[in-house]
């Protein structure tokens, strides 16, 4: 049977649990340390804790950005990390974090998000390679580079540059 999970935003407790989640599932500290930059600069925007018998098994955050277009600023999300612990991957704990995220962003007003991860899963959920095309990344990307607009046409027209927060220019 497939487990329940309980999707919440993340509590000050939770800190450790999620670096623990980030560490396990991407096998690496990168995305782990990524999280804690983020969240001490001041850059989360929704950040979701996947809850299972009281313990963390999923993590998702949204970080603040933004693209430089021809003639405006625009404030953008990037989507990462996400992560849930290989043992309970692919029972759709990621879905969950992923719906439940992207309502919680749209909620708060948020018209576009932005992501380099596997295309096959985010595609699913309205992510699109091509509706990135005209956002150049310091990442690069190819087909992995997407974005998903919140509110309708709200990527119309726009042409720039995307410019990360400060934590990711440590990323490796
Ligand atoms: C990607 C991830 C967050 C998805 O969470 P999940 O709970 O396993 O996802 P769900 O069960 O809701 O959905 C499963 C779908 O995700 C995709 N998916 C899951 N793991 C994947 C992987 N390693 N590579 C590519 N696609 C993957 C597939 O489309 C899969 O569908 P399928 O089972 O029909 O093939 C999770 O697998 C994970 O933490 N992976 C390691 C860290 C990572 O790569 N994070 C994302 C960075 S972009």
């Amino acid at each position: 049977m497939r487990p329940n999970a309980i999707i919440r935003p993340e509590l000050p407790t939770d800190r450790a649990a999620i670096w623990n989640v980030n560490h396990l599932a991407f096998g690496s500290d990168a995305e782990a340390n990524l999280v804690d930059a983020l969240r001490d600069g001041g850059f989360l925007a929704v950040s979701l804790v996947a809850e299972i018998d009281g313990s963390a098994v999923g993590h998702i955050l949204f970080s603040r950005l933004k693209i430089s277009g021809r003639a405006e600023i625009l404030e953008s999300l990037s989507l990462a990390p996400m992560a849930v612990l290989p043992e309970f991957q692919r029972q759709l704990i990621g879905t969950q974090l992923l719906t439940q995220g992207l309502a919680t962003c749209r909620a708060m007003g948020h018209k576009t998000v932005l992501v380099l991860g596997h295309p096959e899963f985010y595609t699913k959920f309205g992510f699109s390679a091509e509706l990135a095309r005209p956002l150049e990344s310091p990442f690069g990307g190819g087909e992995a580079w997407m974005a998903l607009e919140l509110e309708p046409d709200a990527l119309k027209d726009v042409v720039g540059t995307v410019e990360f927060s400060p934590p990711f220019g440590t990323f490796e």
